[in-house]
């Protein structure tokens, strides 16, 4: 009888540059990489009136987690779903307009919050554990698997302004107003995601990402309470259960406030957002910790000669240390597949 070979310890970059090893070209993946700017995820979008049952549609989102993979190659698929599942679970109903965004009934007082439930329906999130169990059983060896939640704050924001905003006045308003009815809402939300993320790491996920989009609008004490501390909570719950589970931090656009980020939250790595200064952040964050990030979406929409040297920049000035490559923000639904494809031949020499 053989036996089989052992497995070198990593056979997935991703999970060797979480580790802090440098390796000789970053892994990459881009946030939101399944979605608009793919025409086969049109298509399959096209087959369903809505996007919240997309998300709760097993066949679906799996095949929407794996049309990236399979057409770039990419070091990691990221799970299919929303932010907004949690509001949902919650017993918050989430609709999305055409072309409008996410819609929720907003929480403007205590008798909204009062209509959430104590306790995340992981029920109802069945589907989004079955989409994990498919995906994982058809990712080749080396691409490893993401999971995700919104931060508490971001979701937050959302769950209180009932819509996206361009700065979360709405949310931030509420906060000041109310801190006590604010802190239950973030407490309720950090239980809802420890939750969650247990679930989706039980189902097969390696790597989790915790999204704080919203982040960088609030000052600092608000931003030690309502972001950074939230996620140092999820971030502890999870190992807790799971100490081998990795966690990716995104509190974007936080700027000064990530070295405090860092002192506070044990994190696998850290998500920097577009205007990060990549020499700083060298300099300063990569001794300590991976990064990941972070070429302007702008830019990868651009295109030409301009993506190709800021691809270079960021290679030359990130590669020196623990690195994933990825955007500063979510890729928008104009980009064209040819740039992708010119990023990646630019990242893979
Ligand atoms: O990264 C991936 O490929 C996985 C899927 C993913 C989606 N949303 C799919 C999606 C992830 C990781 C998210 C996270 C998310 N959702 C965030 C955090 C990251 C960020 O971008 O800041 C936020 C704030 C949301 C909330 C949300 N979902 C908004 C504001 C919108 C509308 C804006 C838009 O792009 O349309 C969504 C919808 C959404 N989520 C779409 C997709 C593919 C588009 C809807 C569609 O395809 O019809």
């Amino acid at each position: 009888m053989t036996l089989p070979l052992p497995k070198p310890l990593n056979s997935k970059p991703i999970l060797d540059a979480l580790a802090g090893k440098v390796l000789p070209r970053p892994p990459v993946w881009l946030m939101r990489q399944a979605g608009r700017y793919l025409p086969e995820y049109r298509e399959l979008r096209a087959t369903s009136d809505s996007f919240m049952h997309f998300c709760f549609s097993p066949d679906l989102a799996s095949r929407a987690t794996l049309q990236p993979i399979e057409r770039f190659g990419f070091d990691a698929a990221i799970l299919f779903s929303d932010i907004l599942v949690i509001p949902e679970a919650l017993g918050q109903k989430v609709s999305f307009e055409q072309g409008e965004g996410p819609r929720l009934q907003p929480i403007g007082d205590a008798a909204g919050l009062s209509r959430l439930h104590d306790q995340i329906d992981l029920k109802l999130l069945e589907p989004v554990f079955e989409t994990i169990d498919r995906v994982k059983g058809e990712l080749p060896d080396a691409v490893a698997f993401i999971g995700f939640c919104g931060a508490p704050w971001t979701v937050a924001s959302y769950m209180i302004a009932g819509k996206g905003t361009p700065d979360q006045a709405p949310a931030r308003l509420f906060a000041y107003r109310y801190p006590e009815l604010f802190e239950k809402l973030i407490g309720k939300l950090v239980s809802a995601s420890i939750d969650y993320l247990v679930r989706q790491i039980a189902a097969g996920v390696e790597i989790v990402q915790i999204f704080d989009s919203w982040a960088g609008v609030l000052p600092g004490p608000a931003f030690r309470k309502w972001s950074l501390e939230p996620i140092l909570k999820i971030a502890q719950g999870v190992k807790a259960k799971c100490p081998d589970a990795r966690i990716i931090a995104f509190p974007r656009g936080v700027a000064t406030h990530l070295m405090e980020f860092l002192d506070c939250v044990d994190i696998d790595a850290l998500g920097l957002n577009t205007s990060d200064n990549t020499r700083w952040v060298a300099q300063y964050i990569q001794g300590r910790k991976t990064v990941q990030g972070n070429l302007d979406p702008l830019v990868l929409l651009t295109g030409g000669d301009s993506l190709e040297s800021e691809v270079r920049r960021i290679l030359y000035e990130l590669s020196a240390g623990p690195f994933i490559f990825n955007l500063g923000h979510g890729i928008l639904p104009s980009t064209p597949i040819e740039h992708v494809e010119k990023m990646l031949r630019v990242i893979r020499g």
